[in-house]
């Protein structure tokens, strides 16, 4: 398998199913981005600026585990949720197939 849908959950809740390809080693954040969402990812992707943060509606438990410092970072979010992650920690993998997100930013703009 070389691609993976990955859904994302709209604010009006909607869904929108994107293909994703998984043997370019991107990151959750940047295909997000290169898709256009409104992600700002301020620190290029190193886990220092929350502004990638997203819920994870589906798939949670298929995710690699959180580094010390995402989880630090999260805990800085005035909006985390219990599947709370930073996008850019997310590298697409076959794992994620069929997965929900949705994008919350750092709930600060
Ligand atoms: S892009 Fe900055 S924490 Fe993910």
């Amino acid at each position: 398998m070389s691609d993976i849908t990955i859904n994302i959950q709209n604010s009006d809740n909607t869904i929108t199913s994107l293909v994703a390809p998984i043997d370019m080693g991107l990151s959750m954040m940047e295909f997000l981005k290169g898709n256009d969402y409104d992600i700002v990812a301020t620190c290029g992707g190193l886990a220092l600026c929350a502004t990638c943060h997203v819920k994870i509606i589906k798939g949670f438990e298929n995710l690699n585990s959180i580094s010390d410092d995402e989880n630090a970072m999260l805990d800085t979010l005035p909006n985390i949720t219990n599947t709370s992650r930073l996008s850019c920690q997310l590298k697409l993998s076959e794992q994620m197939n069929g997965m929900v997100v949705k994008i919350m930013g750092d709930g600060l703009s």
